[in-house]
């Protein structure tokens, strides 16, 4: 009697837990944490790069929904102007126009260029410094062979992805260690766990931010500074256009994952996944076993780069198994 129920409830648990696992659009320990903590953000400076479309506009919303003080970043100005004037016509912050101040950057710069601007940003509110940075910009090319990666390309994406953000940070945490604390939030990519075939030099800069930003934390960690490494897969830019291979592949809202980056900051957390299936299974079987995960990829790898040429769905099933007719 009492094993049946022992086994009820253990058969219980674990549909409950393949269900989340096929259903969910995080790692398990992200969606265990419910809600935002709006207190984390309320009052606070926020400076997300990249803020003028995508993920990092959507970002940049929700932040003023939350009440945040912003400065965003980006080469165009007048996509920044845009996104700061719908924060304002929408009335999304309780700051008004005077919440989000407009600072361009570009990445790619140098480190002179870089540091004026994280002078500037510092000053900004009154000279209230910093709490979080949301480093959200980056350089991503279509997919394409290893081998066919020109010089220029290889360049912006280490440039863009790794080396500015890195000097931005280097040139910030001083300012941070004076006032004993502040979080970096960074933008990586299932890319940045897992192999990407097709996406060669893109992975290999996110591989990178993993793990400067991992050794930065474990330096500074206990000086007050936190940093939260979020990789998401494909996600669904909310002005792609309709025509692109975007709407072959199941992808979690640009919303959605702004949502579960700001879950995962404000419960500290170290690393979050966002993703739907099959790439959330894949990083678990990269990261839990290695030698199964780059066996599949092993078997895939070479497809994924030819569906790709043919803007098919690169994120399938089917590259395992064979393609439907269509
Ligand atoms: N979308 C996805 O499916 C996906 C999946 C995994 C990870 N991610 C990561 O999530 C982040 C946001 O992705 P997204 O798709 O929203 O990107 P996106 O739409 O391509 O936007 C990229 C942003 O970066 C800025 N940027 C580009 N070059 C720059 C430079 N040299 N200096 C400063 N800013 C620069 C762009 O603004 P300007 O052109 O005005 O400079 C733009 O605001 C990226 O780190 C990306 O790698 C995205
Ligand atoms: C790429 O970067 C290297 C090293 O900074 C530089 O020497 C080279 O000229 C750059 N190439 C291009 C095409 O920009």
């Amino acid at each position: 009697m009492l094993s049946i129920v022992f086994s009820s409830v253990i058969l219980a648990l674990l549909l409950t837990f393949s269900h989340k696992f096929l259903t969910g659009d995080g790692d398990f320990t992200l969606l265990s944490k419910g809600k935002v903590k709006r207190e984390s953000f309320q009052d606070k400076v926020v400076w997300i790069t990249g803020a003028s479309r995508g993920i990092g506009e959507v970002l940049a919303k929700q932040l003023a929904t939350l009440g945040a003080k912003l400065i965003i970043s980006a080469r165009n100005e007048p996509e920044l102007e845009r996104v700061k004037n719908q924060i304002s016509a929408l009335n999304l912050g309780k700051h008004g126009p005077e919440g989000v101040e407009i600072l361009p950057l570009d990445l790619s710069s140098g480190e002179d260029a870089i540091r004026e601007v994280v002078e500037k940003a510092i000053s900004l509110f009154g000279g209230a410094g910093v709490d979080y940075v949301i480093h959200n910009a980056a350089f991503e090319r279509p997919k394409s062979t290893a081998l066919d990666v020109p010089e220029a390309s290889l360049n912006a994406t280490l440039d863009v992805n790794v080396v500015g953000p890195i000097s931005l940070t280097r040139l910030l945490l001083p300012h941070m260690l004076k006032k004993g604390k502040g979080h970096f939030v960074v933008m990586s990519s299932a890319a940045g766990k897992a192999p990407a075939p097709g996406q060669a030099v893109y992975s290999a800069s996110k591989f990178a931010l993993n793990g400067y930003f991992h050794s930065l934390r474990s330096e500074f960690y206990q000086k007050g500074i936190m940093v939260t490494v979020v990789c998401p897969g494909p996600i669904e830019a909310s002005n792609a256009p309709a025509t692109s291979t975007a709407s072959k592949e199941k992808r979690v809202s640009s919303e959605r994952c702004a949502e579960l980056v700001l879950v995962a900051v404000s419960h500290g957390l170290k690393e979050a996944w966002i993703s739907y299936q099959p790439v959330l299974a894949v990083m678990y079987l990269v990261q839990y076993m290695p030698s199964v995960g780059f066996w599949l990829m092993d078997k895939i790898g070479a497809k994924r780069v030819e569906t790709a040429a043919k803007k098919g769905n690169t994120y399938s099933m089917n590259l395992l198994f064979g393609r439907k007719k269509e």
